[in-house]
Parts: structure tokens; C-alpha cells; sequence
């Protein structure tokens, strides 16, 4: 079943009435201005978190073009307000990582319960789909390699090893290092966090009420996002917008573990473009895809890759601190994904990270964090 589409006003041209939650964060400005220059008819509810938006107002292209609804999505009186509509897609969350683990509550209520209400008015929103951004963060240590074992799937790392400095995954079978692989979707979910837990909740609540309803479902995975418009504010957001933050403070930056922690860094463009297809792609109801770009990055790499853009050395210090629930390794087998979508990713991570640095300069000049 393809998602219905209804004439925009403009002659040739079809639209969908498209609900996103989180619309006014980082990624959700993004896809919303991707929506709208393709014509599709937007709104957006969001609760303008303080420690993502601070004191900043909602963004002009919000206010003016889209029908804006400041408020929290465990409340269902929200969402029925902004209904009918022809597809959701769900990104507002509690997204950090290390602070979900002081902040348990929280973190289920909104992003479990936030889930659990939409689902609950499913059946008078009209909607013909839901789409569900998810992530990395439910794979935990993911899948990794044993020269006895072969295939195999870490347990998370232990609190007291990370002290004693004993970073490496190990074979859950013989307690050996592992050398990471990709990770594909059908990995076994073993989320090392409670932010990791609740993504994956929503992932299965979306599912099996979808499946009720006879609504599509899509769920994108996405790996470590970064570019323009992430929070500078916010301490809890990725590592890439921290560090940036501190270079231009003049900083020397905070390397946790050995450095050798492995992400997968994927431009928010790239990401905005698979959310699109998730929206209107008949192919792509029912699939839990990978959004990432296969490139497994370490974080001493990432600082050659700044002091490349920036034309300078960049002071770092190895540390040897951790957070627990970190994972070590982190990069995506992004095979189905590009059978599905025929996704790659576009953005070399030097060009990503040069439009990044370049943005938070600005930003950080003119005290807009
Ligand atoms: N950025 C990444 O690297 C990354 C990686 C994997 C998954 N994701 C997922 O992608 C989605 C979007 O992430 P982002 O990076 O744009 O985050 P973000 O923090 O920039 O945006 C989230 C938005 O949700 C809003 N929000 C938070 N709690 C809310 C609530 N209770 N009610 C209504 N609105 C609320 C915030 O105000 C914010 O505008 C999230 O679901 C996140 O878990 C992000």
C-alpha cells in the first residue's frame, strides 16, 4: 500500500500532510525544510527542550510556514490537535546517552511513554504511516569478530573494567578481545544504556501497534549524526558539536578511553534524505534500515580530521576517562539500506566536518549557542 498523496494547489504536484515531532531539533529543522520546498503540507510539535533550544526561539521557517504546536508529546491532547495527517514521523526524544543513566525516568517517560501516547491516538489521526527514528545505541557493542568464535555479540562493557583501563569488547564465550565488524540489522539488540533501552522500546511499540492499527511502519537506525544546526548548548549531544565547541574556545579537548573509540559520523543531509524517502516510499514500509555511512571513524581520527579543516594542530589529551553505557565500537553494515533505498552516503566526513566547523564558528562568534 502506498502512503495516499493529495494535490498540493499547485498543478502537477502532489502532497502529504506530514507530522514531525522534534521538528524544531536538529535533524527535525532539517527534514522540515526539506518538506516543505518539496511541497508537502507541515506540522510540528515540539516542546522546545531548554537544554537542546536554551532561550532561542522556535526558527522563522517554523513559525511561519509550518503549523507549530509548542508542546510535549506525553500529552495526547497535543497530538490530536495537529491530526488529521497522512504520516508521522517521530524524532523527538531525550537523546543523551550518558545522562539517561541518571535520568531514568525521564528518559522512559518521554521517550517510551512520549511514544506509547501517540500510538494510543493512532486510530483518529488518519495516519498511513509512522515513521521512528532509532539508533545505533540498540545494538550496544554490536557485532564482532572472535578467532575462536567467529560471529559473536558482546556483552556491554563493565563498569570496573573501564576502570582498571580495560576498553576492549570481549567474546562473550572465552572472555577474548574481539575485533569489531559492521553491524548489520539483524545483530541481536543488546542496548548498553537506558537511552539504548527506550529506542529500542519505541521501535517495538511502533511496531506492534502499527501492525494493529494496519498502519506502515518504517524504522531508520541512524549512527552518530553531526553537521550544521546540531546544539552547541547542549552537553549531552554528540561529540563532534562538544569538540567543535571547545576548539573554537580554545580548549584542549578531552579524549575519553585510548582514543581508539569507533563511531560511524553521517552528515545530517544524508540522513535528511533516507528520512525522506522513509516518508514517501512505498518500498520502504515495514523495513528497519541502517542510516549511517558503513565508515568506522576513531576519535583520533576525527581530531586529524579537524586539525585538516582547520589548517592547525589541535590540542587533545588522552584521558583514559569513560562513561558508563558508552559502547566501544559503533559502525553500520549499510547493505540493505542501499538495496532498499539505493542509499549511499554523499558527504565525505572532511567536507561534512568543514560545513560544521564553519556554521558553529559563527554561531559561537556571535554568542548563538
Ligand atoms: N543526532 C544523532 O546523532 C542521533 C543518532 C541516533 C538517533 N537519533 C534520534 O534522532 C531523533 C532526533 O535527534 P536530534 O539529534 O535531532 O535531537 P534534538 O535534541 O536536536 O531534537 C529533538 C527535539 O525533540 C524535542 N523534544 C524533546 N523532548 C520532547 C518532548 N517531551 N515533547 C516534545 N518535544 C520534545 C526537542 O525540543 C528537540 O527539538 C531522536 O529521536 C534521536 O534519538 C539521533
Amino acid at each position: 500500500m502506498a502512503v495516499r498523496a493529495v494535490a498540493s494547489g499547485r498543478p502537477g504536484v502532489r502532497a502529504l500532510r506530514v507530522l514531525v515531532s522534534g521538528g524544531a531539533g536538529f535533524i527535525g529543522l532539517k527534514l522540515v525544510e526539506r518538506l516543505l520546498s518539496a511541497r508537502h503540507s507541515v506540522s510540528v510539535l515540539d516542546n522546545l527542550h531548554h537544554q537542546v533550544h536554551g532561550e532561542q526561539p522556535v526558527a522563522d521557517l517554523i513559525q511561519r510556514q509550518t503549523t507549530f504546536l509548542r508542546g510535549d508529546v506525553r500529552d495526547a491532547s497535543a497530538w490530536r490537535a495537529l491530526f488529521p495527517v497522512d504520516v508521522i514521523v517521530h524524532l523527538a526524544a531525550e537523546t543523551g546517552t550518558g545522562q539517561s543513566l541518571d535520568e531514568i525516568e525521564r528518559y522512559v517517560s518521554t521517550n517510551v511513554g512520549g511514544t506509547a501516547v501517540l500510538l494510543d491516538a493512532l486510530k483518529e489521526s488518519g495516519v498511513q504511516r509512522v515513521v521512528v527514528a532509532s539508533s545505533r545505541a540498540i545494538y550496544g557493542e554490536g557485532l564482532h569478530r572472535c578467532a575462536e568464535h567467529g560471529l559473536v555479540s558482546p556483552q556491554p562493557r563493565s563498569v570496573a573494567a573501564l576502570q582498571v583501563g580495560d576498553f576492549e569488547a570481549k567474546c562473550p564465550q572465552c572472555g577474548l578481545a574481539t575485533a569489531p565488524v559492521a553491524t548489520h540489522e539483524d545483530a541481536p539488540p543488546r542496548p548498553a544504556s537506558v537511552y539504548g533501552t527506550t529506542k529500542l522500546a519505541q521501535e517495538l511499540l511502533v511496531r506492534q501497534a502499527c501492525e494493529a492499527a494496519g498502519v506502515q511502519s518504517a524504522v531508520l537506525r541512524f549512527q552518530n549524526v553531526y553537521g550544521p544546526g546540531q546544539s552547541l548548548k547542549n552537553p549531552y549531544t554528540g561529540i563532534l558539536s562538544i569538540w567543535a565547541s571547545q576548539i573554537e574556545r580554545g580548549s584542549t579537548l578531552d579524549v575519553y578511553e585510548d582514543g581508539r573509540i569507533v563511531r560511524d559520523f553521517v552528515y545530517v543531509d544524508d540522513v535528511v534524505r533516507a528520512l525522506l524517502d522513509a516518508v514517501r516510499r512505498p518500498d520502504v514500509a515495514g523495513e528497519t534500515l541502517n542510516i549511517g555511512t558503513g565508515r568506522a571513524t576513531t576519535l583520533l581520527d576525527i581530531i586529524s580530521a579537524f586539525s585538516q579543516v582547520l589548517e592547525r594542530e589541535v590540542p587533545f589529551e588522552i584521558t583514559g576517562h569513560f562513561r558508563p553505557g558508552d559502547i566501544r565500537y559503533a559502525f553500520a553494515d549499510t547493505t540493505r539500506s542501499q538495496r532498499v533505498l539505493g542509499y549511499a552516503c554523499q558527504t565525505p566526513l572532511e567536507d561534512g566536518l568543514r560545513a560544521f566547523v564553519t556554521w558553529a564558528r559563527e554561531r559561537l562568534i556571535r554568542g548563538h549557542v
